[in-house]
C-alpha cells in the first residue's frame, strides 16, 4: 500500500475548515482549490526534470524544467473542483475528464463520460476526486486510464475511508494515494465518517 496522508498544518486546518456545515458553497470550493494545490505540491515530488539553461539579467543560469507531461483525470463532478488549483501548479497540464456517478442503492459506479484519445498523451496521471469512499469509482477511473495505456497513475484526494484505501490498493498497488486525511469508516449508505457530506452537493449548491 502506497498511502501518504499530509501532515501539513495547512492542510489540517483548511481540512477542519472544510468539514464545518458553517462552511458555505463559495469558501468550500475555495479551500477545494487551495487543498489540491498543497496536495498536488506533494504528489509532485518525484516528477522527472531535465536541465535547461536560462538567461537572468546577470548571465546565464544552469537549471531544471519538468520532463514528464502531467495529465489530471478529474471524476466528475466533485474531482472537478481539484483542477483549478493543480492548473495554477502545472499550467501546462492536459485534463481529461471522466464521467462517473454513483449508483445509490448498488454503490457500483455507472460510467456516462470519457473522451481520451486513442492512445496516452501524458507520461503522468492523476485522478482527482475529493472523496475515496468504497473506492469504487477511483478504481474504475484507474482501470480507464490503463487501458488507455497511462503509465505512471496517482490519486489525489481529500478524505478517504479505510474501505476505499483497502479496495484501490489491493485492485492497483502500483498507484500511490495521496489525501489529506484518513478518516474512521463508511457509514451503511456508503458515507465517509466524519467525513464532510457529499463533496459535490457542497460545491455546486445542490
Ligand atoms: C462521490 C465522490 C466520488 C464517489 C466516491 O461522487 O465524489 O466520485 O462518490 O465513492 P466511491 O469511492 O464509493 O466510488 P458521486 O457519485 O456522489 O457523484 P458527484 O460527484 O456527481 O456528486
Amino acid at each position: 500500500m502506497q498511502l501518504h496522508v499530509s501532515s501539513h498544518p495547512l492542510v489540517k486546518h483548511k481540512l477542519t475548515l472544510l468539514r464545518d456545515t458553517a462552511t458555505d458553497h463559495r469558501k468550500f470550493r475555495e479551500l477545494v482549490r487551495e487543498l489540491a494545490l498543497l496536495l498536488c505540491y506533494e504528489a509532485t515530488q518525484d516528477l522527472q526534470l531535465k536541465p535547461a539553461t536560462v538567461n537572468t539579467p546577470m548571465g546565464e543560469a544552469n537549471g531544471w524544467e519538468a520532463s514528464e507531461i502531467v495529465g489530471l483525470a478529474p471524476i466528475m463532478r466533485a474531482g472537478l473542483g481539484l483542477v483549478d488549483g493543480i492548473q495554477e501548479l502545472l499550467p501546462s497540464v492536459q485534463v481529461w475528464h471522466i464521467g462517473l456517478y454513483r449508483d445509490e442503492e448498488t454503490l457500483r459506479p455507472v460510467e456516462y463520460y470519457n473522451k481520451l484519445p486513442a492512445s496516452p498523451t501524458v507520461q503522468v496521471c492523476l485522478v482527482l476526486d475529493p472523496m475515496l469512499a468504497t473506492g469504487g469509482s477511483a478504481i474504475a477511473t484507474v482501470d480507464i486510464l490503463k487501458r488507455w495505456g497511462a503509465q505512471r497513475i496517482k490519486y489525489v484526494g481529500i478524505l478517504a475511508a479505510p474501505e476505499g484505501v483497502e479496495a484501490l490498493s489491493a485492485a492497483h498497488p502500483n498507484v500511490p494515494i495521496h489525501i489529506a486525511e484518513l478518516d474512521e469508516r463508511l457509514n451503511d449508505i456508503g458515507f465517509i465518517v466524519p467525513g464532510l457530506g457529499d463533496a459535490g452537493d457542497r460545491m455546486f449548491g445542490t
